[in-house]
């Protein structure tokens, strides 16, 4: 069993993934600033309030705790906003991570597993997506992920870091056991969005319905945040009985139409789901689905939760129960000031 840091442990999939660490025995730490996250959603586990870019806290906190390996959750993630703002996105994402690599670096901790995200591929250019496929991020998020992919193997090299990165797809969902959440602020997820215009909260906006899909709206992976976090235990694993370092993508490979998630949101909840049509975004391409051979060879992932109904069923729960969040104020006690982007986050 490992001891194991968790940045951005306090967020939707940070937050899953402790959840799972804690279930299979290991010992975790969460450091989170809580610009997005909540911590109610880590009861019990100690959480250290900092940002990834304090070199110093994070020293402190591997050494303190004697951590052997880190889950590097802590991004922003909201597409829309990283092209308003790509300076705190590159200082947030890029820098903070460097600076975690660099704490690890120092105090000897090793083993890392990185969150990516399909949007290093930028617009494919053939689906299904493999590892292999050209990296083009399309906008400053994906950018910044990338630079992070890109810096691993050198820090590999230079100090020794093993590493995963996890290039996920949409994640989606919440646990099945009904204790744990998605709450941002805003929200910028289809599906929390949809099932949210189900129970009287607003109206969906879908945009574009004449993309050259079966139904003209958007095609999208959709991979439940506890496949997720099991992904991650086994990338943990792999780390520690010496697997080798690498990019894996973590999808189903069976993509989802919008409409087709309006329909399941409206059979599962038992109520219309309100939409207006909007034009096509920039930059949204008409599917993207993951070829996920790698990880089902390499790491025997295999998605267990991850089908509409499973995905839609939980989130339902959990946001019936929850119809204001963890702490019934969204996540708005984070000191990062937000611009409302609803743009899509991958
Ligand atoms: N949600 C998705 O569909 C999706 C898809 C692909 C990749 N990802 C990646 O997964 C990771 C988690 O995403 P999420 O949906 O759980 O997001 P989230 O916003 O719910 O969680 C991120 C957490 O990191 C914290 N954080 C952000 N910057 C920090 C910093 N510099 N120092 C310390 N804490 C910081 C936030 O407070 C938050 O709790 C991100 O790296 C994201 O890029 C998410």
């Amino acid at each position: 069993m490992s001891r194991v840091l968790v940045t951005g442990g306090a967020g939707y999939i940070g937050s899953h993934a402790v959840q799972a660490l804690g279930a299979a025995g290991h010992t975790v730490v969460v450091l989170d600033d809580l610009s997005q996250g909540h911590a109610e959603a880590v009861p019990g586990v100690p959480l250290v309030r900092a940002r990834t870019h304090d070199v110093d806290a994070v020293r402190r906190t591997l050494a303190e705790h004697r951590i052997d390996a880190v889950m590097h959750f802590a991004a922003w993630l909201a597409v829309g906003e990283s092209v308003t703002d790509p300076s705190g996105y590159y200082h947030n994402n890029v820098t903070g991570s460097l600076s975690l690599l660099d704490a690890m670096a120092a105090e000897g901790v090793r083993h890392l597993v990185f969150s990516s995200t399909c949007a290093v591929y930028g617009e494919p250019e053939r689906t299904p997506i493999d590892e292999d496929h050209p990296k083009a991020p399309i906008n400053a998020y994906g950018e910044t992920k990338l630079s992070v992919e890109r810096a691993l193997p050198h820090y590999a090299r230079a100090y020794g870091l093993r590493f995963v990165a996890l290039r996920y797809f949409n994640a989606a969902g919440c646990d099945p056991g009904g204790t744990l959440g998605e709450d941002h602020d805003p929200e910028i997820h289809i599906i929390p969005r949809a099932v949210d215009a189900a129970l009287g909260r607003g109206a969906l906006r879908v945009f574009g319905d004449d993309y050259p899909t079966p139904d003209g709206t958007c095609l999208r992976d959709y991979v439940h945040v506890a496949d997720l976090a099991d992904a991650h235990l086994r990338a943990l694993a792999s780390l520690e009985q010496g697997g080798e370092s690498g990019a894996y993508n973590v999808g189903t490979g069976t993509p989802y139409s919008v409409r087709q998630v309006i329909d399941t949101v409206e059979a599962i909840v038992g109520q219309k789901v309100p939409w207006t049509l909007g034009p096509r975004r920039e930059g949204d391409p008409a599917a993207l689905f993951a070829d996920g051979a790698r990880i089902r060879a390499r790491l025997g992932w295999a998605p267990q939760h991850s089908s509409l109904t499973d995905i839609v069923t939980h989130t339902w729960r959990w946001r019936a129960a929850h119809p204001r969040g963890y702490d019934g104020a969204g996540a708005a006690h984070g000191s990062r000031p937000r611009t409302g982007s609803t743009a899509p986050a991958r």
